[in-house]
């Protein structure tokens, strides 16, 4: 199953002539891809010109070519490795398992009356049966929908409503850090009636199994996943599931240059794409062993992702740099006190990577013996969509070059996508350009991502809304309206600076502040704290009264030259906004109050 792949993606010449041809006859490149998959009925080319269809006439299933037929061939082989939080809490699910695992929860979803089509909440940590759950609903043709355990009460009811979920698969409780997370408490206030069931006892449970396969043509869905756009709500993105598997295999396939006894660990979560699309589909795709870790990187001690490369021969690694950089802060003994010597290839993702941080990944982690791929995509295009080549002569920082049969440019400095591939998400307008909403810069041979141009900010990787920041905000009594923009942060790689406006109250500012904190918690979840909050008595507006945003941006980040004043209709605003920013509140600090 794994072909001519391994140069494709290290040597520059056969990049080329691989990319050009690509560009020129994307479907001859992604028709000789569709062979890894296992079909019941295989269509005849990967692109029908007629209908603008991928895989049009094809069948299969994910879960089939995932789970059943590893099962058949390797049976022992571990699937899925898993670590808890303490350092001996460890599973190892083979796939002959891992097929009894997803057999029965599909059972139960079925039990239930689930049928094609429905949509499935998973509300769970990164356990094995987090991943068995996403599998049985790919093998029954639901939709999976994953809510990262991280968010509240509230961010889980908005999307299992507006996503119509049927039932929601979850478990009631784990430990990260040395410390419970009660997820009962999160569903238990759920005002809906959706069915709640629950997968901590699983092999209690009594249910008739079967073994049906609902097989899955190119106009299925696999997931639905939430992610944040620029405007207040969460933003719903679909991805099909025959062409989202060939996208995100052939990409895995391809970039990481995967061997078949490597052995994976990618530290991500299912409740973001990383974790559907690199440690659910594309490692058991191929038959790999994925390895899982529910606890902290530094509990108990900041160890563990170390000590598990070391334990289970990872050969891959893929993480973000937020993770590099907070890990960077430790004594590199606890890096050298282990071997990582059978690491090849290391990955990042989430976030642009900072010089220092790579180059402590390269060389203290890596050993300057493994590439690092910096790899760069979003939750919009399913899989990888830039990355450096496998050579060792990487420039640091840089994500590099757009995979085959994807046409990449720069628009007024903004990254776009001029063509289709298999893994765009089924939400975006098919006679559009993709715009990716990141800025760019193309350096003759490589592209380096700058970071995002619009109303997002990207705290440790995490992507949220400036506009669900401000909504969470706004929702407090003492406050009248508010502004939220993005600084750089040191270990998070950004964070949230909130410009508050104040009705008339009587409530203290440490209160306020609290108040604040609280609710970004209770609305969006722990992850989405504004760092740093300034009062202000007013917000600089355009004379239509929209908040200018990217002059708060350029005062927060205490920018000298400010663009474009002449088009707010109260200059004053800014001056105050200056002010404030220099004496802006740091929440931490106040957190202890
Ligand atoms: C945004 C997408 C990609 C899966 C996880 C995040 C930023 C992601 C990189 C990178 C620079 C990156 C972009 C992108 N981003 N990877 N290698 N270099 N920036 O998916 O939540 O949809 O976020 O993450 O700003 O637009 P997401």
């Amino acid at each position: 199953m794994l072909f001519d792949h391994e140069s494709a993606w290290a040597d520059e010449q056969i990049y080329n002539k691989i990319y050009e041809n690509s560009i020129k006859f994307p479907n001859e490149f992604w028709t000789h891809h569709i062979k890894d998959i296992s079909w019941q009925k295989e269509p005849d080319s990967a692109f029908d010109e007629i209908s603008e269809k991928w895989l049009s006439g094809g069948i299969s299933n994910v879960c089939y070519n995932c789970v059943d037929r590893h099962a058949l061939k390797n049976p022992n082989k571990p699937a899925i490795i898993w670590y808890g939080d303490e350092e001996n809490d460890r599973r190892e699910i083979s796939f002959s398992k891992l097929l009894d695992i997803v057999t029965k929860i599909a059972s139960i979803l079925k039990s239930r009356g689930i049928k094609k089509g429905d949509v499935v909440g998973i509300y769970m940590p990164m356990v094995p049966e987090a991943i068995a759950a996403m599998l049985a609903c790919a093998r029954i043709g639901a939709i999976h929908l994953v809510i990262f355990a991280g968010f509240s009460a509230e961010a889980l009811a908005y999307r299992l409503s507006s996503a119509n979920a049927k039932v929601l698969l979850t478990i009631n409780a784990f430990k990260r850090g040395g410390k419970e997370v009660n997820l009962s408490k999160n569903f238990d206030l759920l005002k809906s009636d959706i069915k709640i069931i629950n997968l901590e006892n699983l092999e209690n449970y009594k249910v008739e199994l079967t073994n049906e396969i609902n097989w899955q043509n190119s106009e299925d869905d696999l997931f639905i996943l939430y992610t944040s756009g620029s405007s207040g709500n969460p933003k719903k993105i679909v991805h099909s599931a025959l062409p989202y598997m060939l996208y995100v295999t052939t990409t895995f396939k391809i970039i990481f240059g995967i061997k078949e006894d490597d052995v994976y660990f990618c530290t991500s979560d299912i409740g973001w794409i990383t974790g559907h699309s690199y440690i659910t589909y594309a490692p058991l795709f191929y038959g790999l062993t994925t390895v899982i870790f529910s606890g902290s990187p530094t509990y108990p001690t900041a160890d563990r992702y170390w000590k598990i490369i070391e334990q289970e021969k990872v050969s891959i690694f893929y993480t973000a740099p937020t993770a590099i950089r907070s890990l960077q802060m430790f004594n590199k003994k606890f890096v050298k006190d282990h071997d990582l010597s059978l690491l090849r290839i290391l990955g990042s993702v989430g976030e642009p990577i900072n010089k220092s941080a790579w180059k402590w990944y390269f060389e203290t982690v890596g050993n300057k013996k493994c590439p690092i791929m910096d790899t760069w995509w979003q939750t919009e295009t399913g899989g990888i969509v830039i990355a450096p080549l496998r050579s060792l002569h990487q420039k640091p920082a840089v994500a590099g070059r757009p995979f085959f049969g994807i046409k990449t440019n720069i628009i007024y400095s903004e990254l776009i996508i001029e063509n289709k591939w298999p893994g765009i998400c089924k939400t975006s307008k098919s006679h559009e350009v993709f715009k990716t909403g990141d800025g760019a810069i193309y350096d003759g041979n490589d592209i380096k991502i700058s970071g995002r141009m619009d109303d997002v900010i990207n705290i440790s990787g995490h992507r949220l809304g400036t506009a669900e920041f401000e909504c969470a905000i706004n929702k407090i009594n003492e406050v009248k309206e508010s502004a939220v923009v993005a600084v750089p942060d040191e270990i998070k790689g950004q964070t949230a600076f909130a410009f508050v406006v104040l009705n008339d109250n009587k409530n203290s500012i440490p209160d306020i502040i609290k108040k604040i904190i609280k609710s970004t918690r209770n609305i969006i979840g722990p992850i989405a704290k504004a760092d740093f909050v300034a009062f202000v008595p007013d917000l600089p507006k355009t004379r239509s009264g929209k908040i200018v945003r990217h002059l708060l941006r350029d005062v927060a980040n205490n920018r000298k030259n400010l663009s474009e004043i002449h088009s707010v209709a109260n200059p004053k605003a800014i001056e105050f906004a200056k002010i404030a920013a220099s004496q802006a509140i740091f929440c931490p600090d106040m957190c202890r109050l």
